[in-house]
């Protein structure tokens, strides 16, 4: 198992990451300030990221959540994963609890995805897990896909 800063020094990992890929002698950092980003996420919001663990191991793999943009009043959907354990379905696995959390539990009316343009396999991701892409745009100071899901509506007069 990869420790969390271990993982953000693999330049694979952190490609499409805004100001990715990391050099090794900044990784260890940005982790620690991102993960102080997330407690405080939690503590301010009551929702945030969480660790991403293998059911049989118990080994940190990754990171998936729901993250308050800082440049719009939005919550994006975010996921990463020890390189490793790629191609199982366990991002879009992950990715979908975190939406279904967001609607049901938070109580989120839209969450929105940003991923690179060549980061396919994330704008997948997305996909499966219910976004659709509406736009390209910036944010972080860089150009990014723009993916988007409603809270799906209610009907009143449904009986199930
Ligand atoms: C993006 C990432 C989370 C995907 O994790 P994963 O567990 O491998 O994803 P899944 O197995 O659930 O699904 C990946 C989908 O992308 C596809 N895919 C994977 N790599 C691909 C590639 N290089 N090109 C095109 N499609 C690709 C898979 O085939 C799958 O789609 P399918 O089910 O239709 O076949 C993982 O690669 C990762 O952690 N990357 C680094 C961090 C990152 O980029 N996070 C997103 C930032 S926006």
């Amino acid at each position: 198992m990869r420790r969390h800063g271990e993982i953000f020094s693999d330049q694979l990992v952190t490609q499409y990451l805004p100001r990715g890929p990391f050099k090794a002698d900044e990784a260890l950092g940005i982790a620690r300030r991102v993960i102080e980003h997330f407690i405080t996420h939690w503590e301010d919001h009551g929702f945030g990221v969480w660790a991403v663990v293998e059911k049989t191991s118990g080994d940190l793999i990754g990171q998936c959540g729901l993250n308050t943009l800082a440049e719009a009043p939005e919550t994006e959907v975010l996921y990463l994963l020890d390189r490793p354990y790629w191609g199982r379905g366990l991002a879009t696995e992950a990715a979908r609890s975190a939406v279904d959390i967001g609607f049901q539990a938070v109580g989120l009316h839209r969450i929105v995805g940003l991923t690179m343009p060549d980061n396919v396999a994330s704008q997948r991701v997305l996909t499966k897990a219910g976004l659709r892409y509406e736009r390209d745009a910036t944010f972080f100071g860089v150009n990014v896909r723009y993916f988007a899901i409603n809270r799906p509506s209610q009907n009143p007069n449904h009986d199930g």
